[in-house]
């Protein structure tokens, strides 16, 4: 049911960027078209140049025709663009913020809830927090005031805290919204009430019955034009930190009270603070890293693509050499009654042979092996690029033998009648609402840097060859040294058959 949102103005801040060009403003568009802005709502863009706002509607139009191919609806684009508006934020005018908040005061225009949305480099998340403070614009004694800080929040614990004693200064946890855009998909909010909606997981999910859990992110994409700020990053501060502990963190939380922000977001904070701290002296047998070499990509329609490796993409932009991952698999202990001795192997890489994000589940072997080459089940939630969920069974191969072989059932999540809502979509929704669930709470923040801080540290020290794997390969075969047991392999897509070494 739509949850009723207050009049209030999303003041966009980096409005020129691309994921306000891309994301932001054709999700907003379909908000509306859905019905969900409210009548009172308006859109003050934010950017350095200087534009008419007659340029900037005609700038939108622009975006949405490359958006909407197929057209859109012209009395709700007339709704649309009536609602928006750009404000110039020069950063050479001291005055700048003063002027915004000139701008804003006028209550016909802009309704005087303000959402902020802070699309800008992460080294200005805190300066215009105190800029917007310093002129007021956080005073919340008439109207609300929420924050919306891009990622990443932080690049370690220390820089994560002192971000948060800054922005804390001038707000209150409650006005900030830490995006993590993985909990605005659909398929990652749906594992929650996979989980709990449905009576016959339940009972199964702990160390009695499941084996080892993997959660996977795998991309066919290599870093493309993002050389400096993924070598500054690298595969594990990038996904794993946050997308990556978030679904393990859903997959593996205790049931919340009730779907409240704060009981869904109590839980995933103990799960994250219950995983055991990455024993660093034993760091080999527990994480491992490569880097892609030169290879051949399937690309999106299904022919291969010649690509460079890492190292020589990162030479063109006169970076000699790097031992930064974009390959990365941990092994992870979540220290609690239900999930003490069971392994989470989380992984990550860019240019894999496939696509594929999803959380596969091995059951421990059945009571009885009735017949030789009898298989575990699995369960596997596959996130993207499907949504479904599928179970693998033995069953009797009809005949005059008694043999077992593996059939699967396979549910999908999305009928063709459903509608695709973009992940930033759902979260900017939230955002007007006031609901913070599907945002992280600071707790989460630095359990999940304190988990990752050790191996960034360890890997940045070791400065042995960083491990190549062909761009479009399978996992490296060395990557298997943080199994648990001799009989674990990489699961990959939900497809049966040919998922093993
Ligand atoms: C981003 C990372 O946060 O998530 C990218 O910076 C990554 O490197 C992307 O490709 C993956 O998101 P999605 O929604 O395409 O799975």
């Amino acid at each position: 049911m739509a949850k009723r949102i207050d009049p209030c103005t999303l003041v966009l801040f980096g409005a020129n960027g691309n994921l306000s060009r891309i994301k932001l403003m054709p999700g907003l568009f379909r908000l509306d078209a859905a019905g969900r802005l409210p009548e009172h709502m308006a859109i003050l863009s934010v950017g350095r140049n200087a534009v008419t706002r007659e340029n900037w509607l005609a700038d939108i139009k622009g975006m949405l025709d490359k958006k909407f191919k197929d057209g859109y609806d012209e009395e709700v684009f007339k709704r649309f663009i009536a609602r928006n508006h750009y404000f110039e934020n020069s950063s050479s005018d001291p005055d700048a913020y003063k002027k915004m908040s000139t701008v804003l005061s006028d209550e016909k225009t802009f309704p005087q809830n303000f959402a902020y949305f802070l699309s800008v480099r992460p080294t200005d998340f805190a300066p215009v927090v105190e800029q917007l403070s310093g002129v007021g614009l956080l005073d919340e004694s008439k109207y609300w005031r929420r924050v919306l800080i891009e990622k990443p929040f932080g690049t370690d614990l220390p820089s994560a805290q002192d971000l948060q004693s800054r922005l804390t200064k001038h707000l209150k946890e409650s006005q900030i919204y830490r995006i993590d855009h993985y909990l605005g998909k659909s398929a990652v909010q749906g594992i929650m009430l996979t989980r709990f909606a449905n009576a016959m997981f339940e009972p199964l999910w702990n160390k009695d019955h499941i084996d080892h859990v993997q959660i996977t992110n795998n991309e066919t994409l290599g870093v493309g034009d993002r050389t400096t700020f993924y070598n500054a990053t690298g595969a594990l501060r990038d996904m794993f930190q946050s997308h990556l502990l978030q679904v393990l963190a859903l997959t593996a939380m205790e049931k919340p009270a009730d779907l409240q922000p704060e009981s869904i977001r109590a839980e995933k904070i103990k799960v994250l603070q219950s995983i055991r701290p990455i024993d660093v002296n034993n760091i080999n047998k527990q994480a491992f890293r490569a880097q892609y070499a030169a290879g051949r990509v399937c690309v999106g329609d299904g022919h291969g693509e010649n690509v460079r490796g890492y190292l020589d993409e990162l030479n063109t932009d006169g970076i000699e050499s790097s031992q930064v991952e974009t390959y990365a698999a941990v092994k992870l202990f979540v220290d609690n009654p239900r999930w003490q001795g069971v392994p989470f192997y989380v992984r990550t890489a860019k240019r894999m042979h496939e696509g594929n994000t999803a959380i596969s589940i091995r059951f421990k072997k059945a009571p009885m092996q009735l017949t030789e080459g009898q298989h575990q089940n699995w369960l596997t939630i596959n996130i993207q690029p499907r949504e479904c969920i599928k179970l693998e069974i033995e069953s009797k191969i009809p005949g005059l033998d008694i043999a077992t072989r593996t059939m699967s059932i396979d549910a999908p999540q999305r009928k063709s009648s459903d509608e695709t809502i973009d992940s930033y979509e759902t979260l900017m929704l939230n955002l007007m609402e006031g609901d913070p669930s599907q945002y992280l709470h600071i707790s989460e923040v630095e359990a999940q840097w304190k988990l990752v801080d050790p191996i960034v540290k360890a890997w940045a020290e070791d400065s042995s060859p960083v491990h190549q794997y062909v761009a479009g390969s399978r996992d490296p075969k060395e990557s298997g040294v943080i199994f648990e047991s001799e009989d674990q392999f990489w699961r990959y897509s939900i497809e049966l058959g040919g998922d093993k070494h």
